[in-house]
């Protein structure tokens, strides 16, 4: 007797044959690595101000108290580490390559974990909090330290440094902003990961995916984006290994 096959099988299924995939990951991704989200019970934006701390006016007024919190967050994230839904996508990722298949990976995330898990074809929208940029001469470097010299100086121009996070009010890189959705107007399956579907441009990704005519599916323990066919309701790091 044939038994029905469960979302999870036909989304593997699809998964498997699929010739271009996009993913886009959110929070929710590493609340299972230990990483708090932005908007959940204990969310961060219930305990501090987006306003005083994640704007370019907020660093302007008060650069110290910026990098406090960034400080405060570069140590909380120093010790965490991928969890089995990094590195899913991670298997999955190495899978579509050896079948010359095409995957994208954009993430609202400014932790690092999926480059830290191995995650290639990768697109920081947010930035990295482990970057640094300078407010005189623009230039980018990594920048591991823990704490890092408040305020921070740049080597070369001996300007000061700000965290390279695109901030509330800022655009994105309008390259990555090309390249996300030159891959979600091509891809055939699109797999959206623990984001809350409220900030713009991500929020708009799985319905652009879906109106090019991508099959949209949801990780999420909780409902949020309206644009999947199918929601497989659980947390990441529980799903996603499911997938490979
Ligand atoms: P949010 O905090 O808004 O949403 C987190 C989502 O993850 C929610 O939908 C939760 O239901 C879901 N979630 C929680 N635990 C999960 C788990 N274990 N597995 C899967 N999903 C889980 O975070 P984002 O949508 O990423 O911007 O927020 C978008 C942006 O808003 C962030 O990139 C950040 C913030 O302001 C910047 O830092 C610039």
């Amino acid at each position: 007797m044939s038994r029905m096959s469960s979302p999870i099988e036909q989304v593997r299924e699809r998964l498997s044959s699929a010739c271009r995939v996009t993913v886009l990951t959110g929070a929710g991704i590493s609340a299972d690595s230990g990483i708090p989200t932005f908007r959940g019970p204990d969310g961060l934006w219930k305990n501090f101000r987006a306003e005083d701390l994640a704007t370019p006016e907020a660093f302007t007024r008060d650069p110290a108290l910026v990098w406090e919190w960034y400080n405060w967050r570069r140590e909380l994230l120093a010790t965490k580490e991928p969890n089995p839904a990094h590195r899913a996508l991670v298997s999955i990722e190495g899978k579509m390559e050896t079948r010359r298949a095409q995957f994208h990976l954009l993430t609202q995330n400014v932790d690092g974990l999926h480059g830290l898990a191995g995650s290639r074809n990768l697109i920081e929208l947010h930035g990295n909090i482990w970057e640094v940029r300078c407010t005189g001469c623009g230039a980018v470097t990594e920048d591991r330290r823990v704490p890092i010299p408040i305020p921070p100086y740049c080597s070369s121009c001996g300007k000061m440094l700000r965290p390279h996070i695109v901030w509330f009010g800022e655009m994105l890189d309008s390259d990555d902003v090309s390249r996300a959705l030159e891959s979600l107007e091509h891809c055939d399956m699109m797999l959206v990961i623990g984001t809350s579907g409220v900030v713009q441009p991500a929020a708009s990704f799985a319905s652009t995916a879906r109106s090019a005519g991508a099959f949209v599916v949801e990780i999420n323990p909780d409902a949020s984006s309206g644009a999947a066919h199918v929601a497989l309701r659980g947390r990441a790091a529980e799903i996603v290994p499911l997938l490979v």
